[in-house]
């Protein structure tokens, strides 16, 4: 698969260093919740299929999983402002602790829509775990609450992040280096 990536693919992260983003993820998040707490997690497609694959492997407690869709990207790489729900959670997550898993956080607008719907949908809790955050792209508010790293202002590959829904299936980050497209 490597030899068939184009050349402006430059590696960000390996697959050792983001298991262990993973893995301190998982750690902390463990530490945090109470013991034995159950933990409904809700993994942001596409992109956090990999991300929240290997997460919940790595975290020790009762959980449930769950997905929802919104978009933000079209085939592009430009967000547009507005956000909507292609497809929304099917698990009561009433008096639940909540647990939203994205792989990049970005101008925040997607994670900040859906994380007001799930609060205002009667969670105990709503926090954020991404993977990555794009922290000098936000637009509005959004922190997350647990984060493996925060990247530069580039055009992100791999590791579930996809260009025109390519490279999604990459276990590396890749930057995309001749960004003129972004
Ligand atoms: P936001 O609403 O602008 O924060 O958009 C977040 C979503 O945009 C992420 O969940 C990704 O799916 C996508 N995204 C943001 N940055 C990148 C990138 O560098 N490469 C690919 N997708 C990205
Ligand atoms: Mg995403």
């Amino acid at each position: 698969m490597k030899s068939q990536l184009p050349q402006n693919f430059k590696i960000l992260y390996t697959r050792e260093q983001i298991r262990d983003m993973v893995a301190f993820m998982a750690k902390k998040i463990d530490r945090d919740y109470p013991a034995n707490e159950e933990l409904v997690c809700v993994g942001v497609l596409k992109g956090a299929w990999m991300f929240l694959a290997d997460l919940v492997r790595e975290i020790e407690r009762p959980l449930t999983i769950d997905f929802i869709r919104a978009s933000s990207y079209g085939h592009g790489t430009k967000t547009s402002g507005t956000v909507r729900i292609l497809k929304d959670i099917e698990v009561d997550i009433r008096g639940k602790h909540v647990l939203l898993v994205e792989e990049i956080v970005d101008s925040g607008r997607t994670l900040n829509f859906i994380k007001e719907r799930l609060a205002g949908g009667g969670a105990l809790s709503v926090k954020i775990a991404s993977l990555l955050d794009k922290r000098e792209r936000r637009e509005v508010e959004c922190m997350p609450d647990y984060c493996g790293a925060i990247v530069p202002n580039h055009f992100l590959v791999g590791y579930g992040l996809d260009w025109g829904e390519r490279y999604r299936n990459l276990g590396e980050v890749y930057q995309v280096v001749d960004e003129k497209l972004y």
